[in-house]
């Protein structure tokens, strides 16, 4: 029998074939079950199970506390029903947009942005709506597995058939490897989502960021976003990069500054550039920029990059006094 899972709080029901996390299922029902990382360390996912048995992909799972734990809480991405359950879950259904669905679609443009990153755009067989800062799954044929990529411009008009992302290259990589080494304009693929709970939240604040490697998508597309919409709250965006060859964008970034109607601080920090160089910018660690910014306290402060980037930057956050819930973080490792 095929187990149900009920979401007690929403009044909704979904099946869960064999084989299936309880996340996979609810996004294949259409549910907009809440997820970011879909490997067990953001926490998004996490629900109480108020009845039934599951067994976990990874009970050692990171975010959750052995009191979470012993409270009932488990993570959708790493649980597999047993039996059939009535769950609790902690984000709202509600919030999170349309649900994914699955885009025939082709290689519109590869444009290189830096030594290491391409825009990748695409042309879909219809329109697709998503809200900045989510992404989606792209798959070719012969090539295993789906690749996750962040929006990485927000559409004028709320919804567009030519979605972009930002692809950094992974040595030995397979798909970066098919991307970077060959005209692939005109190739299929297939893209499912849009997916994750990365977005821009309402409130009155400054807005921080803090981004690594092709981290800069969401940010960026959530920024654009946020001009559209009139924001009119300061921007400070942290980039960290290794050397300066590492920073692309950086045009776009300067339009969207100068257009900005308040204060918009750029601040690029390069970790291991040249001493000898002409860089006469921020030099270290991105994350430790954090201490010195006004208003610190006072702001929401995203995050997106590399999981080790992400982590140093929250726990500087919160040491600064920044509340848990005004951090926001999308971590990631670049797809191979
Ligand atoms: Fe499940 Fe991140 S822990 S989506």
């Amino acid at each position: 029998e095929v187990p149900v899972v009920e979401l007690a709080s929403h009044g909704l029901k979904f099946e869960v074939p064999r084989g299936k996390t309880l996340l996979e299922a609810a996004q294949d029902a259409g549910i907009g079950f809440p997820c970011d990382c879909k490997v067990g360390t953001c926490g998004t996912c996490r629900f109480k199970l108020l009845d039934g048995k599951l067994s976990e992909l990874n009970s050692a799972a990171v975010c959750l506390s052995g009191e979470d734990f012993r409270d009932g809480w488990r993570l959708g991405c790493q649980s597999i029903p047993v039996t059939s359950l009535r769950i609790h879950l902690a984000g709202l259904v509600s919030e999170v947009g349309p649900p994914p669905s699955l885009f025939e679609g082709k290689v519109a443009s590869v444009t290189p942005l830096s030594h290491d990153i391409v825009e990748l755009r695409l042309q879909l067989n219809r329109p697709l709506t998503f809200i900045p800062g989510q992404y989606a799954d792209l798959r070719i044929d012969g090539i295993d597995g789906a690749r996750s990529y962040s929006f990485a411009e927000a559409p004028e008009q709320g919804s567009t058939d030519r979605p972009c992302f930002h692809v950094r290259r992974v040595p030995g990589g397979a798909f970066t490897t098919w991307l970077f080494e060959g005209d692939r304009v005109g190739f299929a693929l297939t893209l499912r989502g849009p997916l994750g709970q990365f977005r821009l939240r309402q409130a009155d604040g400054p807005i921080v960021c803090v981004a690594g490697g092709s981290g800069l998508a969401p940010i960026k597309c959530m920024l654009e976003k946020a001009l559209l919409d009139q924001c009119v709250r300061p921007v400070t965006l942290l980039y960290g990069g290794r050397e300066q060859r590492d920073l692309y964008c950086r045009h776009a970034i300067a339009e969207l500054a100068a257009s900005w109607p308040a204060p918009f601080d750029y601040i690029p920090v390069l970790s291991t550039e040249d001493a000898q160089s002409d860089w006469t910018g921020q030099r270290g660690l991105v994350a430790d920029k954090l201490l010195g910014l006004p208003e610190l306290a006072q702001s929401q402060i995203y995050l997106c990059g590399p999981p080790p980037m992400v982590d140093a930057a929250e726990s500087i956050a919160l040491r600064a006094g920044v509340p848990s819930d005004a951090v926001f973080a999308d971590r990631f490792f670049d797809r191979s």
